[in-house]
């Protein structure tokens, strides 16, 4: 009833398929997909050429990690009939845009990205990177514009992304479309440009931190809670990070330096209860560490236990062949639209020659 109406706005977004995903995933950014695809146009990416960026020899890891990354998608909720699923490789109109955009932006600019100059220091890749790793970024204006939304729910660490793809879309309108220069961001449609300056929309928490404590939760970091663990994996996990100092049940303790209590503070649902908690390890009110634990134990595996139902539902070749129906579908979708971006931007860029389309074959 309302569909029609209100899912007008599109909301892009997407993940590097680099493995399962995990809690930090789900808190930071997919919570936030779940509750957009009620209200808006919802496109999912998968970036799938970007993980070639590190990792272009192990096309077969990629490939499985792309379904799998779709099968967490669907099992936290997730819905093809009512969000669309694209693949990136197979959307030729994101790798025209690249190019495009590639002519708009100062290299020096994309080499001052922050969030690339963090990956490079992060992965180690010294100054070994392949030029296609800085490019990514180029391409993730592309990912985004491609799409026109209005809305781009990311983690905080890629906020700087989103910055450089509104320098993009910007530059591009008033390049191509004669956008004023100090059009305001919400005009730049009206004022003819091609593109929308897209918003970031951080997710709940901006950055989880892992069981280690430290660092902030990440699969190459191995202090990750993954969505796809068994519950006693969760329990062994949880069970094994260190308090942030050693106290006995009846001593006094400091909740702001136990990462256990971050973890309590997001996942269990009645905060009355977290407060209580923390309340009595202050006072040391015979409150030992193994109770927190274990009631962020029960909470995380209270949030999974639906996510581990349905992904059960998509395992092994035939689960696989389910996937790659519903991306194949989705990339449909997604071409229509991709596609009429490029061409608006093509004419705006006085390169409309003759149409063309793309087919898909059964
Ligand atoms: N770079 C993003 C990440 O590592 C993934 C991504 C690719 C993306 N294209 C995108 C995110 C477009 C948002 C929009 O998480």
């Amino acid at each position: 009833m309302t569909a029609s109406k209100a899912k007008t706005a599109r909301v892009l977004t997407g993940d590097t398929p680099t493995g399962r995903l995990h809690l930090g995933h789900y808190v930071g950014s997919i919570e936030n997909r779940l509750r957009l695809q009620e209200e808006y146009d919802c496109y999912f990416l998968l970036a799938n050429m970007h993980a070639f960026t590190t990792r272009a020899e192990r096309a077969d890891e990629i490939r499985q990690d792309t379904i799998e990354i779709v099968k967490d998608w669907l099992a936290c909720g997730v819905d093809p009939n009512r969000s669309t699923i694209v693949l990136q490789t197979e959307t030729p109109a994101i790798a025209e845009l690249s190019w495009f955009f590639a002519m708009l932006i100062p290299f020096n600019r994309v080499m001052r990205n922050p969030t690339l100059k963090t990956e490079i220091d992060a992965k180690g890749l010294g100054d070994t990177y392949p030029f296609g790793f800085p490019m990514y970024a180029v391409g993730q204006c592309a990912d985004i514009l491609a799409f026109r939304p209005e809305f781009v729910p990311v983690g905080e660490d890629q906020v700087a992304h989103i910055e450089m793809c509104r320098e993009v879309a910007r530059r591009f309108d008033q390049v191509y479309c004669g956008v004023d220069s100090h059009a305001e961001d919400e005009d730049f449609v009206s004022a003819g440009g091609v593109f929308p300056i897209p918003k970031a929309l951080i997710g709940r928490v901006g950055r989880l931190v892992g069981t280690d404590g430290k660092q902030k939760m990440s699969k190459s970091l191995n202090n990750a809670i993954f969505l796809s663990d068994t519950p006693k994996q969760v329990k062994k996990k949880i069970g094994a990070m260190y308090p942030g100092q050693s106290r006995e049940p009846n001593e006094p303790g400091d909740p702001d330096i136990n990462p256990v209590f971050s973890f309590a503070d997001i996942f269990i649902k009645d905060a009355a209860v977290v407060e209580e908690m923390k309340d009595r390890y202050r006072r040391g009110d015979d409150i030992g560490d193994g109770h927190v634990k274990m009631a962020v134990v029960d909470a995380v595996n209270a949030l999974l236990d639906p996510i581990r139902e349905r992904r059960a539902e998509f395992e092994g070749p035939e689960g696989d062949a389910m996937v790659i129906d519903i991306i194949r579908e989705g990339t449909r979708k997604g071409n229509q639209v991709a596609e009429e971006t490029l061409e608006m931007a093509k004419e705006a860029m006085s390169l409309k020659f003759w149409r063309r389309r793309v087919e898909f074959e059964q």
